[in-house]
């Protein structure tokens, strides 16, 4: 096949929803019609179970899973697909948004009863401001919910979306007959006492055809005719253009695990979804179709056997093909690095390949060359842009506990910190470590993990941080930038990339600070123009 075609090919996407709306099990769904799996149950639920072990002893276990499910990738109707795995659990937050740099489009996945959650606002809010294409997948139709219409409208103030129906469900919960697949003009019925049947659904582009009647009953029958009316009166025609700008979302009705709607679902998704998409670069955009080979570090997964120091990289190909024993420059390093074993996914098995193309992922054995964010060219010096740190939500200093291992402490630190767990932020005046995280679940993460993997100890120490703003002067010469340094002095950090940060205590400090020093900005995430 050419290398064209190759990239045309593939979908790259990430699945989305607050924690048990369904991900898992519609991404299990989606890898057994891809004959990637054989029967349910295949793929490990990785979410934080609540339960017998501690949180963090779980998030350990869940560790180990997730290098399996970190891509999924199967083939469907010759597209190669590539599922991204999102981590649920807000702790986690920042994984998530940094794998959502790594895709080409999203699912969202919204339980009917409960609707729209808090997880997934702020998860579609960041490709929304990204402009990722979304299709909105409605779950567990088999169970009672909310009225479709009101979901629709709920989804489209919470989330900020246009939506338009390409299903619509008829009935729900006890009364669920099926769904009207209003994007393949075709019917399909539930059949509740054989939930994992596929039916393949009926032609059926006249609603007002008296058959029907027959097949749902009068009264279902007209109630889908009323709702389609309105359906068609209020909603927007699907436009792929609009889909593809982020600018108008499909949404599908189905039930995942029965096996509902999701063929559907995927058969749409193929036919509209985005090819690799071109990404910006601090120099130019970079086209997935070029021959020569981009790609950027968004995960590294770290140590997950202690007895060797492993590392593995996730690598997006943004462009051309990836081949195995090639030289490529990582050009934060200004080094040629070659791979003899690069991994690629498939289904729940990453296994050696000699090529990979545009859109797709290879992990790469990494011995501590690789941070996120990180970029291989083929000698071009170019570096991919948009895999900012956000202002962490919680921030305590970490004390070594066990003198005779600082040098264990501060390695651990800088590795921990490189895989993405956590920021660490180094006090300008006294050289003191600050450790800031999303969730409080990761100072315990670091703990075991510092003590378990690099044998050092740790403690921590309460300080008060609101945020952490990046500091943008206009000009660093300037008198006001220098009052700025000296009043903040005891605020002032740099990150570890050796920007510098002001930890500031309060909105109200910061916002006293920006009318003080107006040529001063302050950022909530490092990347800037
Ligand atoms: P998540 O990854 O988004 O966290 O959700 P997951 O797929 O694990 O689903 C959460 C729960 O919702 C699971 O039940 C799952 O079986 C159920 N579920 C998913 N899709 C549907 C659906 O279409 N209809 C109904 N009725 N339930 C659905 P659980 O009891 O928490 O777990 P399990 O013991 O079934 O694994």
């Amino acid at each position: 096949m050419s290398f064209l075609k190759e990239i045309e090919r593939r979908r790259t996407f990430g699945i989305i929803s607050h924690p048990d709306a369904g991900k898992t099990t519609l991404t299990e769904k989606l890898l057994l019609f891809g004959g990637a799996i054989k029967e349910a149950g295949a793929v490990k639920n990785n979410k934080i179970k609540k339960g017998a072990t501690s949180d963090f002893m779980e998030i350990e276990r869940q560790r180990g899973i997730s290098v399996a499910t970190s891509v999924l990738a199967f083939i469907y109707k010759d597209k190669k697909i590539n599922i991204l795995d999102t981590p649920g659990h807000k702790d986690f937050a920042e994984d998530t948004f940094r794998t959502l740099t790594a895709v080409d489009s999203v699912i969202v996945v919204v339980d009917v009863a409960k609707g729209v959650e808090e997880q997934t606002e702020k998860l579609v809010e960041v490709c929304r401001m990204r402009k990722i294409p979304i299709i909105v997948f409605i779950n567990k139709l088999d169970r009672e919910g909310k009225d479709a219409f009101d979901l629709l409208d709920e989804v489209e103030q919470k989330l900020g979306l246009k939506v338009t129906p390409l299903s619509f469900p008829i009935g729900m919960g006890y009364d669920f007959k099926g769904i009207y697949n209003i994007w393949e003009q075709k019917l399909n019925l539930f059949s509740p006492d054989n939930k994992q049947k596929i039916s393949e659904g009926v032609e059926f582009n006249d609603i007002n055809n008296p058959e029907l009647d027959k097949l749902v009953g009068e009264k279902s029958a007209n109630t889908l005719r009323d709702e389609l009316e309105m359906v068609y009166e209020i909603y927007p025609k699907f436009n792929q253009e609009e889909y593809l700008e982020g600018n108008l979302q499909p949404v599908f009705f189905g039930s995942a695990l029965n096996n509902f709607g999701v063929k559907e679902l995927l058969d749409c998704f193929i036919n509209i979804a985005p090819k690799p998409q071109p990404k910006m670069s601090d120099v130019r955009l970079v086209d997935s179709k070029e021959d020569k080979l981009t790609g950027f570090v968004f995960k590294i997964h770290a140590n997950m056997d202690p007895k060797h120091r492993d590392r593995l990289a996730f690598i997006k190909i943004v462009s051309g093909t990836f081949k195995r024993n090639a030289p490529y420059l990582h050009t934060r390093l200004g080094k040629k690095m070659k791979f003899s074993s690069p991994n690629t996914f498939f289904a729940e098995k990453k296994e050696i390949v000699d090529e990979s193309f545009a859109g797709d992922i290879v992990g790469l054995h990494d011995t501590g060359n690789f941070k996120i964010g990180d970029t291989l060219t083929e000698g071009e010096q170019l570096n991919f842009k948009g895999i900012p740190s956000f202002s962490p939500e919680h921030f305590r200093y970490v004390n070594n506990a066990d003198p005779l291992k600082s040098k264990q402490l501060y390695k651990g630190l800088d590795q921990l910190m490189d895989e993405g767990v956590a920021q660490l932020f180094t006090m300008e005046m006294n050289g003191r470590k600050i450790v800031g995280t999303v969730g409080a679940l990761q100072y315990e993460v670091i703990q075991y993990r510092l003590e378990h993997e690099y044998g050092a100890k740790c403690t921590y120490e309460n300080i008060s941080v609101h945020k952490a703003c990046w500091v943008q002067p206009e000009d660093p010469k300037n008198d006001e930038f220098k009052e700025f340094k000296q009043l903040k002095q005891r605020y002032l950090a740099r990150d570890k990339q050796g920007q510098l940060v002001f930890l500031a205590d309060s909105a109200f400090t910061i916002q006293m600070t920006q009318q003080k020093f107006p040529t001063v900005k302050l950022h909530f995430t490092s990347e800037f123009d």
